[in-house]
């Protein structure tokens, strides 16, 4: 892997105009993959967790476990971890700084060594991003829990069985109360839990290590073991980088075959794709072909919603795509209060948005022009990148940085494909 710092404001000139065509094959999840990875903190034997992309965020966390006294070492996508010392209970700051999903450490932490010392994450650039219900959770299981000096302080002594209804549905959340419960002997219940694969892909690794979790509708009901094992599991493909592939096609005219994939994952994309005009045709369980054989984009309306509704990580990426459409699209936000700095940068290229509340409004305009814009969030980055594609000229995407959090050799696969992409080193 490369030295974290030589990622800083690498940026991207890209060439638009080229109609994305071929095969790419799709990445392990990040966001499955993170939590996965933090599960290994709760057992002292080996675990080996097969197709983890090669990201900034998962070498954050490999650091993060190194630094809390657990060996893990990654090779060709394989991780090898094994927290057989005893470990450190105190989070560096600066790591929970690096990635927000370094919260992911409390559960773990807390149900393996009694205690944990965690910098609050504070907001980011998608929004304030509480973690309220993390702490309630791990409150209603006997933790005593404290916010001094900008760190959360957590103790318990023994981990009590928890029957408790999630105020608001969160991934994370969902994660980390799956996690601590899952040390717990005694049978557990959780409401209003979050579905997404990333969270079922963590449930089927807790289910490895001899936790037994039964999920029905939005209710988790989780009897743990104190002595959890090792496992081997290989991570879910990463439906949100699929999805982004899919939106390339579709925008650029073009025709891939995705291969990797878990179709079964990817229904609202693919509705949506349909909806703009996409043929979208499932081989297998594994491989889709998006392509796009009409002459223009219908335009189209959007909600974001948990799984199984359309995703918030692909609200920007088609924001991209309707900037270009044939008429007005809506797009609402309802995961994130400010998960719309990508429309800055979509205007600086000559789209027609504007925003209302939780709701923009695209009006699809005939070409967009190249011009130098800015990363915000990792997936504002990646709609960046779309409408780079598509747009007259050279568009210079800078703070790369953001990219290389969440997708495996972008560039590369975009090359693949036909794109014209070129990373430029700012060192
Ligand atoms: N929320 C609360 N209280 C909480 C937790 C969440 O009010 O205790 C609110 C949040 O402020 C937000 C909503 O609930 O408005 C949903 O947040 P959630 O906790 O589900 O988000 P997350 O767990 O922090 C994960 C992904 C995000 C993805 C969201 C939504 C990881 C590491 N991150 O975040 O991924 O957008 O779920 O699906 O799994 C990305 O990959 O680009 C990314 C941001």
């Amino acid at each position: 892997m490369r030295d974290i710092t030589s990622y800083v404001s690498d940026i991207f000139l890209i060439e638009g105009g080229k109609t994305l065509r071929g095969t790419v094959h799709v990445s392990g999840s990040k966001n499955a993959s993170l939590p996965i990875l933090m599960a290994t903190l709760l057992t002292e034997e080996k675990c080996v967790i097969k197709r983890v992309p090669d990201l900034l965020d998962v070498r954050t966390t490999l650091e993060l476990l190194t630094q809390l006294g657990a060996d893990a070492e990654y090779e060709n996508g394989t991780v090898t971890a094994c927290a057989s010392r005893s470990l450190q209970h105190i989070t560096p700051d600066h790591l929970v700084r690096r990635m927000r999903a370094s919260i992911l450490v409390m559960g773990p932490l807390l149900a393996r060594c009694g205690r944990a010392v965690v910098g609050m994450p504070g907001g980011c650039s998608i929004g304030v991003r509480a973690i309220d219900q993390h702490l309630k959770l791990f409150e209603k299981a006997g933790a005593r829990v404290s916010i001094r000096h900008g760190y959360i302080h957590m103790e318990i002594d023994k981990i009590n069985p928890v029957e408790y209804t999630f105020e608001v549905i969160t991934v994370t959340g969902t994660e980390n109360a799956l996690m601590l419960l899952s040390k717990c002997e005694r049978r557990s219940v959780l409401r209003n839990i979050a579905l997404e694969p990333e969270v079922m892909d963590l449930v089927e690794v807790l289910r490895k290590m001899g936790a037994s979790i039964e999920i029905d509708g939005r209710t988790a009901i989780i009897q743990g073991s104190d002595s959890l094992s090792g496992f081997e599991h290989t991570v879910i493909p990463d439906r949100i980088e699929a999805g982004t592939f899919m939106v390339g096609a579709v925008m650029t005219f073009g025709d891939v075959l995705l291969k990797d994939v878990r179709v079964d994952h990817l229904g609202a994309i693919m509705e949506k794709l349909k909806e703009a005009g996409a043929t979208v045709e499932v081989i297998n369980p594994t491989e889709v072909r998006v392509s796009m054989r009409k002459d223009r984009i219908a335009p189209l309306e959007i909600s974001t919603a948990e799984y199984p509704g359309f995703p918030t990580d692909m609200q920007a990426q088609f924001m991209a795509m309707c900037s270009i459409a044939d008429g007005t699209s809506y797009i609402t936000e309802n995961i994130f209060e400010n998960r719309f700095q990508h429309v800055a940068e979509l205007q600086r290229m000559g789209a027609s948005i504007k925003v209302r509340g939780r709701t923009a409004t695209v009006v699809g305009v005939d070409k967009l022009s190249g011009a130098e814009v800015y990363s915000t969030d990792l997936r504002a980055s990646a709609c960046l990148v779309l409408a780079g594609l598509v747009a007259e000229g050279t568009t210079v995407v800078r703070d790369i940085y953001h990219l290389d959090r969440g997708y495996e050799k972008l560039e590369e696969k975009l090359k693949s494909l036909g794109a014209s992409v070129v990373r430029v080193p700012q060192r």
